[in-house]
């Protein structure tokens, strides 16, 4: 497929996801959302493709939504659009997803990484939730997600002044899952990415949707329901395949079944 504001490529089992808006910072406009939701559903139907990475330009991950595309709107055009919803769709992906933020990860760009299952950051990478400036609030989640991810003491300092955090602080706070060179960024994600691909996929989604229970749910029953998608992991060859491989002392072969 052809797309105007991203691009796809495959590595082996391996999808990346390039946002490519470079004369406005990858702001997220329109069609960048439609087409990165319409990209990541499509491969995350996909069971070739066992993990899913989303990038940046080394400048800008993403500098927020488009603001300019924003300004002019009314309330009824965005409540009757249900303005960002489609945003929504990038969390129900069962393919695990890998954001590699460089640069600016600010608003709408920030609350993208933070949908993404793990989030890799160049030791350049700047977050923040500036929407207050502009006399909004976060739009895609960045309200929830990011005081799930830091506590509220950072994510109230983030969304009452606007101000971005570097990724030595981000990684202290716990929103990101590792910190590289600039230069080493694109090619880490990748071999994180491979090696979530190369696990059995239906268990990487079990494992997946046992975590963001975590999200959704009490204690007791978030254990609960990953006791019985443990038990239902001994339904699956690649359960056996493993355990076997183990006991034999050779590498496993899952055949994601
Ligand atoms: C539209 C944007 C943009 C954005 C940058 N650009 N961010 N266009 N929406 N969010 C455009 C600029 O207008 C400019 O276009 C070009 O990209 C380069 O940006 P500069 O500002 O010249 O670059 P620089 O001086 O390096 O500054 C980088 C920056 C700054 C600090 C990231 O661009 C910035 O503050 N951007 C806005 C960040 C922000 O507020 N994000 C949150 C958006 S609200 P021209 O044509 O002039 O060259 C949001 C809400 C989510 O995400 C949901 C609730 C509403």
């Amino acid at each position: 497929t052809d797309y105007q504001t991203i691009k796809v490529e495959r590595r082996d089992r391996v999808a990346i996801v390039t946002l490519n808006r470079p004369e406005a910072l990858n702001a997220l406009n329109l069609t960048v959302m439609q087409e990165t939701v319409a990209a990541t559903t499509e491969l995350d139907r996909d069971p070739s493709v066992g993990a899913i990475v989303i990038t940046g330009s080394a400048k800008a991950f993403a500098a927020g939504a488009d603001i300019k595309e924003m300004a002019p709107k009314s309330y009824m055009d965005v409540y009757l659009d249900d303005w960002f919803a489609a945003w929504d769709r990038l969390a129900q992906l069962r393919t695990p997803t890998i954001a590699a933020v460089s640069g600016y990860a600010l608003g709408g760009g920030c609350e993208l990484a933070m949908i993404c299952d793990i989030l890799i950051a160049s030791d350049t990478a700047k977050f923040g939730q500036p929407e207050i400036k502009l006399g909004v609030i976060p739009g895609i989640g960045g309200s929830q997600r990011l005081t799930r991810a830091v506590g509220k003491a950072k994510a109230m300092d983030l969304c009452l002044t606007g101000r971005n955090m570097d990724a030595a602080e981000a990684e202290r706070a716990g929103l990101v899952s590792r910190v590289v060179a600039a230069d080493q960024l694109l090619d880490t994600a990748i071999e994180v990415a491979q090696t979530v691909a190369g696990m059995s996929l239906p268990i990487a989604m079990m494992a997946k949707e046992a975590v963001g229970r975590a999200f959704e749910t009490t204690l007791a029953e978030g254990i609960r329901f990953e006791r019985r998608l443990f038990h239902s992991t001994f339904a699956t060859d690649d359960q056996k395949e493993g355990m076997a491989a183990f006991v034999e002392k050779r590498p496993a072969t899952f055949t994601h079944r």
